[in-house]
């Protein structure tokens, strides 16, 4: 190793024992933790600021009481009027025959691929970087014994169609090789950082797909993320995929549910589906009644939480000194992701840092924040934005990494 490295990475060092030493005066005195969500500074100057992800919203007392007061009944009977609601309404939304409420998005993606790729040993092909292949623990193999094929995922979302259509195989019936039925795409991309795939894009695909004999799904958590982004009704994005599945409980702020949309044909047997692997609740019209909320009353506050991610990232791109790399263009909607310039600072220890408070910081901000963060794919650190973060929070968190920044700088400038 050279002694410039030794030099860096013992600077590094010292930025997180600096936080250490704080610690040292005392627990209570110098390093809180605070567990509420979007806190206003408290008595002790105290904010925390949750950018983890846009699942951690809780129910407001709009939601909690139609939660309370909705009408049930037994939903694996078909009989609970307000899941009933809630798929129809959700059905029309997207511009689909029928929807279905299943408890998770990662059940929904996986009851896509099980109804898509009837056959044992059917293939899908998918982003190599998409949540379905990446984070749900293989489930399409493990549990629906689904053969998956991958293609690069490009930093806006997409992939090459020519790579695409380069691995539908054309073998079948020939006993050599699985059957091309599925190709799932996700909108907005989560790992690259919320981007929004374009109609063109999805235009094409579905043309390919068609002529091809393949099926279209869309991995669409945050697809209303990305309607509200380009300014149009999610039935004009999903007009170009056969299928669905629409998260509830991320940006929408339900505590749970996501909807899959399809043909009746296909969602009838996703009922099956569901139930084989647990899904079939019974009086489930107390979270639906949550769902109805999400899908009528969230929808159009979504621009606020774009407008703060891009406001956040601006902020890391004048930070001086400048520690962020952010690439303002590339922000569509509420996840950001950005990296640190000096490489010998970990992401990991970074948000951990960002996430502890020192007296320093009280002294030069006038509160402690706490800014929740998590190391993300490709050395990169994510930030999302969600109901339970306002302005001041997005302010008072720019704050602080430009605090951090400053601390980083007097320490790197100091001999070691
Ligand atoms: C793009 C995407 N798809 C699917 C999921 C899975 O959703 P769930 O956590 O409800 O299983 C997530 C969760 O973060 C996601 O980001």
């Amino acid at each position: 190793m050279s002694s410039k490295a030794v030099s860096v990475s013992a600077r590094a060092f010292l930025f997180f024992m600096n936080r250490g030493t704080a610690a040292g005066h005392g627990a209570a005195r110098a390093v809180r933790r605070y567990h509420a969500r979007g806190a206003p500074a408290g008595p002790l100057g105290l904010r925390t600021v949750d950018l983890r992800s846009d699942t951690v919203t809780k129910p407001g007392p709009a939601m909690r009481r139609a939660m309370a007061e909705a009408e049930v009944g037994d939903d694996v009977f078909g009989e609970d009027p307000t899941v009933n609601e809630l798929q129809k309404r959700a059905a029309e939304l997207f511009g689909m025959e029928a929807a279905l409420f299943v408890p998770s998005g990662t059940m929904s993606n996986l009851i896509a691929v099980m109804v898509h790729c009837s056959e044992r040993g059917d293939e899908m092909i998918v982003g190599n970087l998409s949540h379905l292949h990446v984070y749900e623990q293989g489930g399409s193999a493990q549990l629906a014994g689904v053969h998956s094929t991958t293609v690069a995922t490009r930093p806006d979302g997409t992939f090459n169609l020519t790579e695409l259509e380069d691995k539908i195989r054309h073998g079948y019936p020939d006993p050599h090789y699985p059957r091309s039925r599925l190709v799932c795409v996700e909108n907005t991309h989560n790992i690259q950082g919320g981007r929004v795939l374009p109609l063109s894009f999805l235009q094409e695909l579905h043309s390919l797909a068609d002529h091809y004999g393949v099926v279209v799904h869309m991995d669409g958590a945050r697809v209303m993320n990305a309607a509200v982004a380009l300014g149009v009704s999610p039935s004009v994005i999903l007009q170009y995929c056969h299928t669905v599945s629409v998260c509830l409980s991320k940006g929408l702020g339900a505590p749970v549910g996501t909807m899959l949309a399809g043909s009746n044909g296909f969602v009838q047997r996703a009922v099956r589906a569901r139930k084989v692997l647990g899904g079939g609740l019974r009086q489930s019209g107390i979270l639906a009644a949550a769902g109805i909320l999400a899908l009528t009353g969230m929808v159009d506050r979504l621009k606020e939480d774009h407008h703060r991610t891009r406001t956040f990232a601006q902020a890391l791109k004048q930070c001086d000194p400048p520690l962020y790399e952010v690439d303002v263009a590339a922000v569509a909607t509420n996840i950001l992701c950005f990296r640190l310039s000096d490489p010998s600072l970990s992401p990991a220890d970074f948000c951990e840092r960002a996430a502890t408070v020192c007296e320093d910081e009280v002294r030069v901000l006038g509160q402690g924040v706490q800014v929740l963060m998590f190391p993300h794919v490709g050395g990169t650190i994510r930030a999302v934005w969600h109901m339970g973060i306002s302005d001041d929070d997005t302010q008072a968190a720019a704050e602080k990494l430009y605090f951090l920044a400053q601390q980083y700088s007097k320490q790197k400038s100091r001999p070691c």
